[in-house]
């Protein structure tokens, strides 16, 4: 056997013994659907674009109209993206039963929730309601979704029909602000239930398995290091090095499309 042939073997034992997985996602499990990454050398959208201007609260008050462009231009491009083998395994997995699954991620694009329910619709063992529910219930956006906006000044998300062709923010019908997406932006906090589900899960689950993520971006990075704490064995999947491989007990090293269907067959 091969190195990686070897660390498979070992990963999917792993994975076989677990009760109570937590898989916690980045971007490079979208990067197979061609959605860019952040980080990534060339095609990271960080590479490309200044955050400073496009990702933060005061980017947005300096120049809605352009960060609502990117966003329109980047939801778009996911609307013409689909699921990819990464996203499909992991759904399988979730609908499986077994080992009770929670899916954190970072991304904003809804893929993993497409492709839940891409799984839910073909799945010929028809899964019964309740292990449905809790599957959709079992997938949390660490950082928003992009597919989702909100008043920029509180008042929450507003009603259907906000979707618009135009390139500048739609404003907030109870007090005119402009609506922003609902991303998580540099400098803010994260959703305060999703935050707490990430870190219960870190706290309990027996197995975590942490895929295409840079391990740059806080809290979200600090989640396998909990785990690790506890003595829970911790798998890694990335093409790439990271500082996440140094508490993971096997890492794979490929990309997320290659690596998570035999991992989670
Ligand atoms: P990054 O762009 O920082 O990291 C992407 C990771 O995916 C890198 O480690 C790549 O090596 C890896 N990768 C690339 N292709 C892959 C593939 N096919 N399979 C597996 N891995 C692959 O993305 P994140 O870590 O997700 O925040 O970034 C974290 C946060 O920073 C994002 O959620 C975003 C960004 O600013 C917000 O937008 C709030
Ligand atoms: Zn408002």
């Amino acid at each position: 056997m091969n190195d990686n042939a070897a660390a498979l073997a070992q990963a999917r034992r792993l994975v076989a013994a677990a009760r109570r997985l937590t898989i916690s996602t980045g971007a490079g499990v979208s990067a197979e659907s061609g959605i860019p990454t952040f980080r990534d050398a060339l095609t990271g959208l960080w590479a490309n674009y200044d955050p400073q201007a496009l990702a933060t609260e005061e980017g947005f008050r300096a120049d809605p109209s352009l960060v609502w462009d990117w966003y329109a231009t980047r939801r778009e491009r996911i609307a013409a993206a689909a699921p990819n083998a990464a996203h499909r395994a992991i759904a399988r997995r979730q609908l499986a039963g077994g080992a009770d699954v929670l899916l954190i991620t970072q991304n904003v694009d809804g893929l993993h929730r497409r492709a839940l329910e891409e799984a839910i619709s073909a799945s010929t063992s028809a899964p019964d309601a309740a292990a449905i529910t809790h599957a959709r219930e079992s997938i949390v956006e660490l950082h928003g979704n992009i597919l989702r906006v909100r008043c920029l000044q509180g008042c929450g998300p507003p009603p259907p029909g906000w979707e618009s062709d135009s390139r500048s923010p739609p404003r907030c019908e109870r007090c005119g602000s402009p609506l922003r997406p609902d991303v998580v932006w540099f400098g803010e906090l994260l959703p305060e239930h999703a935050l707490a589900r990430a870190h219960a899960a870190a706290g309990e689950c027996d197995l975590m398995l942490v895929v295409g993520t840079s391990g740059q971006v806080y809290p979200a990075a600090q989640l396998p290091f909990i785990a690790r704490e506890r003595g829970v064995p911790v798998i890694a999947i990335n093409p790439e090095p990271t500082p996440i491989d140094e508490v993971a007990t096997v890492v794979l090293r490929g990309a997320a499309g290659a690596m998570l269907p035999p991992l989670l067959a």
